[in-house]
């Protein structure tokens, strides 16, 4: 019997291989490409062995969030001690908020540098989605590239699932190579989104597989929605912008874009497939959304390079059928690459992330409702802000029916601070910070940021900070800092 044949098996038997204590190291970006039949398996298993009265719980690694038969299941089953470094799902958000999971929430793009060098523990077993197995003990990943080579490398053990509904529509989508380690590590060739500099399969130690599952299943994203007037309201805002910039020669074209997650940064490329004065443009990214479809089939798309290829089913099934075509159009890389400091600079990318909450001075809050509550994580949004050549924070500048202003006296947590920020976007306007002093941030984002219904209070804030505070370097009166979020703890709402 061949190595391939002799390990399959199926989830139940896989999950059996798990110990309590076990650290794993997952694939999976953005709900993209993680395993599906193991963790659901693993989770019944660590059930039934609570219900006998014995502790099970394992520390999971991953790219970043994986769908709900994986994250989601295995915090019902209280299965889960440690998570890092990033999550977005309901009920795995419940269990870090309520204090009994633990969660690191790290830089993206930093994970699996800090497993290489050893700051955090290697995984015990790694569990890999992939899309084909050769028998010479190469594979293929499937809809993401993630932290999958080093936690194969790192792992002691491999459980590979093979979904097999991909087919051969992933092959030639990959360029796995990961950064040389310091000192005096080498740069990475990408001088452009679509340069390849590694391999497109990955050879694995096959001694090291113990198992191999077959799934057939989808990545869990939810369907695609249209884009609504706020978030279009601040796509179109950021179009006109860099159009105003490239107009003054302060943007040179060809920058590659990188887009966030959620609805206001897919409603950016949607803009940008609707406006027909933008020509083709490569996009280099972390996660590759639904909304860059759009500007491939109306030929705007030259490359877009990322980690995942986060789509919804239907979009699933579209890509499989189209992939012959398609493929050409993606690399699918590491999350050490797609979000490399390094690269990001020298492509001069342009950057667009969306905020929880800005605050008039120009740090941002990502992460943490009312500065405690996570809600997903920093992600490789930092990655990209710190080291892009223009960088814009979109937010809507109400949040909760207009309860919660998304423009604050000062953030209730800091992902990315003042330093790191460029340009901030609401469907009110927008207010490039470059070059301004605290004082004039402040204002100009009153001015272009806020709602109507918030200006006063932001403004009564500013003053008072310049009346009051101790310097007026940083005109911020501690007293004042916190004052709408403490009302909207206690009321409901920001305002008075
Ligand atoms: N206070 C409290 N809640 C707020 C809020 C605020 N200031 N601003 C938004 N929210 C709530 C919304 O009401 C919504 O809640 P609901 O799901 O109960 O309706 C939720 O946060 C999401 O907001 P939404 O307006 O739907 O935005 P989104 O889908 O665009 O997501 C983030 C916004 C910030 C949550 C999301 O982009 C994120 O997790 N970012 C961090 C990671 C990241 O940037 N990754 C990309 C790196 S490349």
């Amino acid at each position: 019997m061949d190595w391939i044949t002799s390990r399959i098996c199926d989830a139940a038997t896989a999950a059996e291989m798990i110990q309590d204590g076990d650290i794993l190291g997952l694939s999976g970006f953005t709900l993209a490409g993680y395993p599906k039949a193991v963790p659901s398996a693993l989770a019944a298993r660590a059930q039934k062995l609570h219900e006998q009265g014995q502790h099970f719980k394992v520390d999971l690694f991953s790219g970043a969030s994986t769908g709900d038969s994986c994250d989601g299941a295995l915090a019902r089953a209280e299965a889960i001690g440690l998570r890092m470094p990033y999550q977005s799902n309901a009920s795995l958000r419940k269990g870090i908020n309520s204090g009994s999971i633990r969660y690191i929430d790290a830089h993206l793009g930093k994970m699996g540098y800090l497993v290489r060098t050893g700051a955090v523990p290697a995984p015990t077993v790694a569990i890999i989605e992939v899309s084909a197995i050769l028998p010479d003990g190469r594979i293929c990943l499937s809809t993401s590239g993630g932290n999958s080579v080093c936690y194969l490398d790192m792992a002691k053990k491999i459980i590979l699932e093979w979904n097999t509904r991909l087919g051969e529509s992933c092959m030639e989508i990959h360029d796995n190579a990961l950064p040389e380690l310091p000192p005096h590590a080498r740069p990475l060739p990408i001088y452009s989104a679509g340069d390849r500099v590694g391999e497109d399969l990955v050879r694995i130690d096959t001694n090291k597989v113990i198992a191999i599952v077959k799934n057939d299943g989808y990545d869990e994203v939810t369907p695609f929605v249209e884009p609504d007037t706020i978030s279009t309201n601040i796509g179109e805002r950021i179009l006109d912008f860099i159009r105003f910039e490239e107009s003054r020669g302060r943007l040179p074209k060809g920058m590659a874009y990188q887009s966030g997650v959620g609805k206001v940064a897919n409603a950016v490329l949607c803009a940008m497939a609707n406006d027909d004065r933008l020509g083709k443009i490569d996009i280099f990214t972390e996660v590759i959304q639904e909304a860059v479809l759009p500007l491939l089939k109306k030929g705007k798309l030259g490359v877009a390079s990322g980690t995942a290829l986060t789509l919804s089913q239907a979009a699933q099934e579209e890509f499989v059928k189209n992939s012959a075509d398609w493929k050409k159009h993606f690399v699918l890389r590491q999350q050490e690459v797609s979000n490399s400091p390094d690269v990001i600079r020298r492509l001069g990318v342009i950057s667009m992330n969306t905020a929880l909450e800005v605050d008039i001075f120009g740090n941002v809050n990502s992460s943490l409702v009312c500065g405690s509550s996570m809600m997903n994580g920093i992600g490789g949004a930092a990655d990209f802000a710190r080291h892009c050549a223009l960088g814009f924070f979109l937010t809507p500048s109400v949040a909760k029916d207009g309860a919660i202003s998304s423009i604050v006296p000062y953030v209730s947590h800091v992902d990315h601070t003042e330093h790191d920020t460029q340009i901030f976007v609401t469907e009110q306007g927008l207010a490039d910070l470059r070059g301004l002093s605290a004082e004039d941030r402040a204002r100009l984002i009153i001015k272009e940021c806020a709602h109507p219904d918030f200006k006063e209070p932001l403004t009564d804030a500013l003053e008072y900070g310049l009346k009051h505070a101790k310097g007026k370097h940083l005109p911020l009166a501690l007293t004042k800092a916190f004052e709408m979020h403490n009302r909207y703890l206690e009321t409901g709402k920001m305002l008075p």
